[in-house]
């Protein structure tokens, strides 16, 4: 085991342990944000610089400062390191300018996107980014693309964060898709726009952080905050058959995995549950779901905080 400080707080993690996951054993707002680390995806982190964290003192043998900011996701705590997350300006300055990077070619369709609701880039515009914009230019645009029967592919909406072709690596026997050329036209794509059709698929859905991979079975049916989310399994030969079912009344609208309170899939579900079995008695209601923080969830969200309104002169 070795000690790491992170905030001003002591806590004991084990060798090889990251910033981010020693930070989010603490919890908290010290927790940074991460739009392309997926704990269970092998290989995954170092892309959108969100988690990036300041180390004020590289470890107790070496203590001088790291010269940058360091992506928390792929960096490893050392003994005696001295970290700072919310309680460094320039890191809180940083993420402000990674969300307005982020931003810079993402559509702000948030009112008809799937996505609104339990997205990702919503939450962190929210919590770390500007209220205003310097954009001006023209964004990048794509035509929107069915990869495979079950998926769509909204391009204009990706970040480029790579999940989705882990998951296709990590999860599915072969990879059909990835992102094609480099710089401002790299894009996500399927290898001469090949179907995506192998049983795992459909988890590209949930680990895409945005809109840009929506379930066609689900689309444009009901915003996510009109859904109830319920615990429910059935027997299944490809995998655990423990999801969740967005219910509508009796009818179920869709089904998706369990997602943790970092918005991570606990378990990886098949196609045929996710997409092939939309009948309530097909499922065994174990009962509603408690979801930390995305989703309708978010419902409240995003208020602005009591104090703001009062002073706006927007409550009685
Ligand atoms: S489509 Fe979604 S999961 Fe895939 S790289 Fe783009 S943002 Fe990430
Ligand atoms: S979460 Fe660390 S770089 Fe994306």
């Amino acid at each position: 085991m070795i000690k790491v400080t992170i905030d001003g707080h002591e806590l004991e993690v084990e060798n090889g342990t990251t910033i981010l996951n020693a930070a989010r054993s603490l919890g908290g707002d010290s927790v940074p944000p991460a739009m392309c680390y997926y704990s269970k995806l092998e290989g995954s982190g170092g892309k959108c610089r969100c988690c990036l964290v300041k180390v004020a003192a590289g470890s107790a043998k070496d203590p001088r400062p790291m010269p940058k900011l360091v992506a928390s996701c792929v960096t490893q705590c050392q003994d005696g390191m001295i970290v700072e997350s919310k309680n460094s300006q320039e890191v809180l300055d940083t993420r402000k300018a990674i969300v307005e990077f982020l931003l810079l070619n993402h559509p702000l369709d948030c009112p008809i996107c799937d996505q609104a609701g339990e997205c990702h880039l919503q939450d962190l515009g929210f919590e770390h980014g500007k209220a205003g914009t310097r954009y001006q230019e023209g964004r990048r645009v794509f035509n929107k693309i069915d990869i495979g029967p079950y998926i769509k592919l909204h391009m204009t909406r990706c970040i480029l964060c790579y999940r989705c072709t882990m998951v296709a690596d990590q999860l599915t026997p072969e990879r059909v898709h990835g992102v094609m050329w480099r710089g401002e036209v790299s894009e996500i794509s399927t290898y001469v726009h090949k179907a995506i059709e192998n049983d795992f698929s459909g988890n590209m859905i949930d680990v895409c952080p945005v809109g840009a991979l929506t379930d066609n079975t689900f689309r444009f049916k009901s915003r996510v905050w009109f859904l109830k989310p319920f615990n429910a399994h059935r027997s299944c030969t490809k995998c655990s058959g423990n999801v969740v079912a967005w219910k509508h009344g009796n009818e179920i609208y869709r089904i998706t995995g369990r997602k943790d309170k970092y918005g991570e899939v606990e378990e990886f579900i098949c196609n045929d549950c996710r997409f092939e079995h939309k009948n309530a008695a097909d499922w065994t209601i174990e009962g509603p779901r408690l979801i930390d923080r995305h989703s309708v969830i978010g419902q409240n969200h995003f208020e602005a905080p009591y104090q703001d309104l009062l002073a706006k002169n927007l409550l009685k």
